[in-house]
């Protein structure tokens, strides 16, 4: 009999995005094909993200929901994997009888072996727990497409009070320098424009293993010969976000001038509660330093708005901040109790609806000077790699150095290419332009 296919559904962020990956080459690897579609798989894995309250439930709906799929043939196997099914465990064995399998970020590796089990008739099981978590779950990626990912460090030391992260992902894990070089000079090789670090304080890489190996002497690496086109990376950690890392952006050609220095709020008494490790000041005089040394940088953060115990002179900080640091962009989160998180028993919660007052508030501010930076783009060029077709055909679509996205008719571009684009008009979030130049952009 033929191996089942697969089909896997990601929720959260690109560190789960890059795990559902590495999911794929394992069961690929290990003979599985991918399904023609969710209906015709015979394994679906759905991956989770435990961050807030309804990014959680999205996943158990989903896995609601999948009973009928579970039932429709039999030897289906149903595997929920990610940080809702860390955070859970074996308790979703009995609360939804669907799920065969139940594993934890730490645990992808096991992941063939178990399916495997389930196809020969092994019971449902649930593999969790971090303590025992030993490196990065990486798989080597034949590259493919024109963005590639390389989980750099997994887990988090940091604890801030409202996340559910460390819990879910462990101690931080950082892997190895030449490994890293070597993956990316893979990448490259065949062809790969742009190359993605991630890690969820990405830039504490390597905090104690000195100058020679750490998060700037990567990027140093990095923007050697032979590297990728275009390196980024996310997210920051404002507490290793000195001069150090913005020289090594500003030195590499290829390193995008981009950066997402997460912040949570203005407020000092709300980041000590948060236990950031940096007050509003610190962050404020690095942006200033970030943006004095690396031309054309643009930064990016996350908010959280009503934190326990935020007044309205606590969010007045965080708008002056906006203004202050002069952000292109934002993600913004109402705060949202996490279980066994220190947060969640602060006093102090903050009613529902002013939290959506806030946010409106904050989106309306961060919306206005991301406008206003797209604007101050009209009748520039810019280079943008080439993504191919938008979501509606009409136009294609390429990224620039900086993660703004912008739309413009296809020419003779190709995906892959590093164009010249004219910018012609302005939206909140994205741009419109024209192909400049008919040829591709010299390579970095
Ligand atoms: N590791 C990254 C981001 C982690 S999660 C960092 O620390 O920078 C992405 C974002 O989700 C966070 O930056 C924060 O803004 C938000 N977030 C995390 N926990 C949250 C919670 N309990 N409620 C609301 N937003 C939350
Ligand atoms: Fe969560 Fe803080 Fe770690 Fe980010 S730095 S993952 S917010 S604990
Ligand atoms: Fe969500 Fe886990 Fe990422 S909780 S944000 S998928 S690390």
């Amino acid at each position: 009999m033929s191996s089942p296919s697969f089909h896997i559904e990601t929720f959260g962020c690109q560190m789960n995005e890059r795990d559902s990956e590495i999911m794929a080459h394992l069961l690929a690897r290990a003979g599985y094909p991918p399904a023609a579609s969710r209906e015709e798989a015979g394994i679906f894995v759905v991956n989770t993200c435990h961050i807030r309250d309804h990014a959680s439930q999205k996943a158990l709906s989903m896995l609601g929901r999948l009973r009928d799929w579970r039932e429709a043939a039999p030897g289906r196997v149903l595997v929920f994997s990610g940080c809702v099914a860390e955070a859970e465990g074996r308790a979703l064995l009995s609360r939804f009888p669907q799920a065969d399998l139940v594993i934890g970020p730490a645990h992808l590796a096991e992941l063939p072996a178990l399916v495997a089990g389930v196809l020969d008739g092994a019971p449902p099981a649930a593999v969790v727990g971090t303590s025992d978590a030993r490196g990065v779950p990486e798989a080597p990626t034949v590259a493919e497409g024109i963005r590639a990912r390389i989980k750099i460090t997994e887990g988090c030391d940091h604890g801030c009070t409202y996340c559910v992260v460390p819990a879910v992902r462990g101690r931080e894990r950082h892997r190895d320098f030449n490994e890293i070089i070597g993956e990316a000079r893979r990448f490259a090789g065949s062809g790969v424009p742009e190359v993605q670090l991630l890690g969820q304080a990405v830039n504490s890489y390597g905090k104690d293993a000195g100058p020679d190996r750490d998060f700037p002497a990567l990027l140093r690496a990095l923007a050697g010969p032979g590297m990728p086109r275009r390196i980024r990376f996310t997210s920051s950690h404002p507490r290793f976000a000195g001069a150090a890392l913005f020289e090594a952006m500003k030195a590499g050609a290829n390193i995008c001038p981009h950066l997402h220095l997460p912040v949570q709020s203005g407020s000092d008494v709300m980041l000590r509660r948060m236990a950031r490790g940096h007050s509003s000041a610190a962050y404020l005089a690095a942006v200033e330093s970030a943006r004095r040394l690396v031309p054309g940088l643009v930064v990016t953060t996350d908010f959280i708005v009503g934190f326990p115990g935020e007044t309205d002179g606590d969010f007045a900080a965080t708008l002056d901040l906006v203004r202050a640091a002069g952000f292109e962009g934002a993600y913004t989160f109402k705060y949202s109790a996490r279980p066994r998180t220190p947060a969640a028993g602060f006093p102090g919660q903050v009613p529902a609806d002013v939290m959506g007052k806030r946010l409106a508030e904050l989106n309306a501010l961060v919306d206005s000077q991301g406008r206003r930076f797209n604007e101050s783009l009209v009748g520039s060029e810019a280079e943008a790699l080439v993504e191919g077709p938008d979501a509606d055909g009409r136009f294609w679509q390429g990224r620039l150095a900086s993660n703004r996205l912008v739309f413009f008719g296809r020419g003779d571009a190709e995906t892959g290419q590093l164009r010249m684009v004219r910018i012609t008009a302005a939206g909140t979030w994205t741009l419109s332009g024209e192909l400049a130049g008919k040829k591709e952009a010299v390579p970095a």
